[in-house]
């Protein structure tokens, strides 16, 4: 199967794949009429840069060129969910990066992920396999709701182990600054490289998602509570859906519950997050309510995402 995946992306073809964040929609990074399509499956804005996803170490330096504090990291956490944006090279079309001169470059820990780029030629550009702005796939079924009949194969690679995205870690230029809280938490880059700084606030590119207000978000509303919040409350007759941490109090107030991780291991909670979403979104209910996590290690970026799924949709 990788090597039908393989020759499809060398033709120039759209290939879901796993990698032990998400699903993938990978594309030959090299071919900007493939990456092209990225962006109209996705309905993608062309704003919007896409991660170049490598296997080989050393090959990265063909596609972007790291600064001398990269080697520690990349030593450290790849192949790993941590994403570095480098200035580019020639190699890659600007279409990949949506016309910024960095690219965002990483290697999954994946053992499917890194076959299938092996065969396809050494760098696959790949977004989150879903529709853009909705949340994004842990699972095969996932992206086959989403983008089926719109793309060439999905690789079924099962459920993907950590869940939320990779981090993204800015190296362009100054001090090295968190673009996206993912999967490598802040302290674990901190104590390999010093300290660094959050870009909240200030804006890479007026748009660049992950960094969208709104984004991962589900159909049904949904709002993060507070400690015995009156929103928790459903009205007569109102279905409502519970987004928690551990077992709920009252669970048979609500028409689903869906507890992230019973003894409450925040890794177990995002490796369950996006999939809860699916099924909590799948059931029409009139809103969803979730309880805060606390917000250190890969809480912040669990929280993250509920807050974007959260913000109220401005148009
Ligand atoms: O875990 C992941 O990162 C997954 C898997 C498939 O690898 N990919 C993923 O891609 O989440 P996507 O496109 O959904 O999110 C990529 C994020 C975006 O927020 C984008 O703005 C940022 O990375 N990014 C990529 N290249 C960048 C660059 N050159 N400068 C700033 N941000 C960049
Ligand atoms: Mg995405």
């Amino acid at each position: 199967m990788i090597q039908l995946a393989a020759e499809i992306i060398r033709r120039g073809g759209l290939v879901a794949f796993p990698t032990e964040t998400v699903y993938g929609l990978g594309a030959d990074a090299c071919n900007a009429m493939a990456v092209a399509r990225i962006f109209e499956v996705k309905r993608r804005p062309s704003i919007d840069p896409i991660i170049v996803h490598v296997a080989e170490p050393g090959t990265e330096k063909r596609y972007g060129q790291f600064p001398p504090a990269a080697a520690a990291l990349i030593g450290r956490f790849w192949p790993g969910p941590l994403t570095l944006v480098v200035p580019r090279t020639d190699r890659i079309p600007p279409i990949v990066t949506a016309g910024l001169d960095t690219v965002g470059i990483r290697m999954p820990d994946h053992a499917a992920a890194l076959g299938l780029i092996r065969a396809a030629g050494g760098a696959i550009a790949a977004p989150s396999a879903n529709v853009f702005g909705y949340v994004s796939p842990t699972e095969p079924a996932h992206v086959a709701e989403q983008l089926s009949g719109r793309i060439d194969l999905i690789l079924d690679g099962g459920r993907c182990r950590v869940g939320v995205e990779s981090t993204v870690l800015s190296l362009a230029g100054g001090i090295p600054r968190i673009l996206r809280a993912g999967g490598i938490t802040q302290e674990m880059i901190e104590n390999v490289i010093g300290p660094v700084a959050w870009a909240n606030g200030e804006r890479i590119r007026p748009e660049a998602p992950g960094q969208l207000a709104r984004h991962y978000a589900t159909r049904t509303p949904l709002e993060i509570l507070c400690a015995n919040d009156v929103r928790a409350q459903p009205h007569a007759g109102e279905q409502v859906g519970l987004l928690t941490l551990v077992a709920p109090a009252h669970p048979d107030r609500y028409a689903a519950v869906e507890v992230l991780s019973e003894s409450g291991s925040l890794r177990e909670a995002a490796a369950n997050l996006f999939a809860a979403l699916y099924r909590l979104d799948r059931m029409h209910l009139d809103r969803l309510v979730a309880y805060p996590l606390v917000e250190h290690g890969l809480g912040i970026a669990i929280m993250d995402r509920l807050r974007r799924c959260a913000q109220a949709d401005t148009g």
